[in-house]
């Protein structure tokens, strides 16, 4: 919850350390300035220019789909991930470790690692309200953030022990500044082959062979790669429902409207085999 991170707060604007009322309805600096907590218990720090991110219809499906478990290798590694990043620090037994997840949608990976680690707390950051809703019912452990990852986050220099990003934005920058010393980012991206058996038949793009070299690219001089990128590649046995929710939470569902998706779906195997396929990368900040 919002109060056991409240002391790595700190107003993006100013640096400025944050305070929570003590009716829990605003974060605010000693200048003034504050960030209200919605009724749902997110604080609301977006500028004006921010992105709307996923809309409701994206988030209830990846609701939807997340709980039907078929994601459970990809979540069970980045939770591995986050245990080899604390394990590799100066102290690895820091009673409350703070592990930051940006773009982080419904919660569902930073609520599995919080209960895979004693005392951790975590603080979800994703600009879309719908999801920064679920996202703060997510958790006890959980403080949710409305804001967007890209500018500058209301987290303190050096405050953070794991940056976890899982099929979202990246912002090198932000993350390099809020990481420890110590501190490790750990990467779940999709890799070429993920979801091939539906490419074609639904006219949905493939990542490209290069996404590695890329994130290596993007994160340039700030990181260094902790070994080289595990990839996790398993077989998921989904109906045409599955299949419709999964397509419906990802990226495509702006590209290619309802209707057309599903005359496409429709032409699917009532079950079929897709594959699941994603890199999972750890990098530790360039001093
Ligand atoms: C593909 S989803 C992944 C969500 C979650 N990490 C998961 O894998 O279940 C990408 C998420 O990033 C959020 N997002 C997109 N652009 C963003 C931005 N600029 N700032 C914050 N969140 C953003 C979306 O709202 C969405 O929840």
């Amino acid at each position: 919850m919002l109060s056991d991170v409240t002391d790595i707060m700190a107003d993006p604007q100013t640096g400025q350390p944050l305070a929570l009322s003590a009716d829990n309805t605003t974060l605010s600096s000693a200048d003034g300035r504050g960030y209200v907590i919605a009724p749902e218990g997110f604080v609301v720090a977006k500028g004006p220019g921010a992105p709307l991110g996923d809309t409701g219809a994206m988030v209830h499906a990846r609701e939807t789909f997340l709980s039907g478990g078929q994601f459970g290798p990809f979540v069970e590694a980045v939770t591995e991930a986050v245990h080899d990043a604390l394990d590799d620090a100066a102290d690895p037994y820091l009673p409350h470790p703070v592990i930051v997840d940006l773009g982080a949608g419904t919660g569902y990976y930073l609520a599995h690692t919080l209960d895979d680690i004693a005392g951790a707390y975590g603080i979800g950051v994703d600009v879309s309200e719908p999801a920064a809703t679920l996202l703060a019912a997510s958790h006890p452990r959980v403080a949710a953030i409305c804001a967007d990852v890209t500018a500058t986050l209301p987290v303190a220099d050096h405050s953070v022990d794991v940056v976890t990003v899982v099929f979202a934005p990246h912002n090198p920058e932000e993350c390099a500044r809020i990481l420890k010393k110590d501190g490790q980012l750990v990467v779940l991206t999709a890799v070429a082959g993920h979801l091939s058996q539906l490419r074609a038949p639904l006219g949905i793009t493939d990542p490209d062979d290069d996404v590695l070299d890329k994130l290596n690219t993007l994160l340039g001089d700030r990181f260094s790669a902790v070994g080289p990128a595990e990839i996790v590649d398993y077989q998921m046995q989904l109906d045409q429902q599955a299949i419709a929710t999964q397509i419906s939470m990802s990226p495509s569902a702006r590209h290619i409207d309802a209707a057309t998706l599903a005359q496409r779906a429709a032409t699917l195997p009532d079950r079929m085999n897709v594959t699941a396929r994603a890199a999972i990368s750890r990098f530790t900040p360039n001093s």
